[in-house]
C-alpha cells in the first residue's frame, strides 16, 4: 500500500469527521436526558431548540432567570405574561430537569 493511499484515506476521514460535527445542531447526549426531551416537547418551539428564542419569543439562554434556578422554575410553574404555565402539566422534578437542561445551554 503506498503512503498516497495513507494520507488519501486520512484526509477523506478528517473531511468526513468535521462534516459530521459540523451538522449537528447541538450536542446530541444532551437531547437523550429527560430534561432535553421534556425541553424539546414543551419549551423549544417557543425558546428555539438552544434557547435562544424564536421569532417574538424570548432567548432564555444566559437570562438571570436561568442563573437564579429558583425565579426559573416559578416562571415555568406560574407563568408570566405570554409565557404559558406548566404546574399543572409537569411535574416539580420535571421543571427541576429541564431548568437544569436549559442551564447547559451557552450563549
Ligand atoms: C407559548 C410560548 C412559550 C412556551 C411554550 C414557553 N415559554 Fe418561556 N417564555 C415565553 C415568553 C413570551 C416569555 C417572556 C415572559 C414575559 O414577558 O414576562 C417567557 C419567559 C421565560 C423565562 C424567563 C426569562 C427571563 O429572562 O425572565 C424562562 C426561564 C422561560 N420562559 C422558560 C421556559 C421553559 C423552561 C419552557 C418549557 C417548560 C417555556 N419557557 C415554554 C414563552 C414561552
Amino acid at each position: 500500500m503506498s503512503t498516497r493511499h495513507w494520507l488519501h484515506v486520512g484526509v477523506s476521514t478528517l473531511v468526513a469527521a468535521s462534516l459530521i460535527v459540523a451538522c449537528r445542531p447541538q450536542p446530541v447526549a444532551q437531547i437523550q436526558t429527560p430534561g432535553g426531551r421534556l425541553y424539546d416537547i414543551n419549551c423549544s418551539t417557543c425558546h428555539g431548540p438552544a434557547g435562544k428564542g424564536l421569532g417574538a419569543f424570548p432567548k432564555i439562554v444566559g437570562s438571570a432567570a436561568i442563573l437564579d434556578g429558583d425565579y426559573a422554575r416559578t416562571v415555568v410553574a406560574q407563568g408570566r405574561n405570554k409565557m404559558p404555565s406548566f404546574g399543572t402539566k409537569l411535574t416539580a422534578d420535571q421543571i427541576n430537569e429541564i431548568v437544569d437542561y436549559v442551564a447547559t445551554f451557552r450563549p
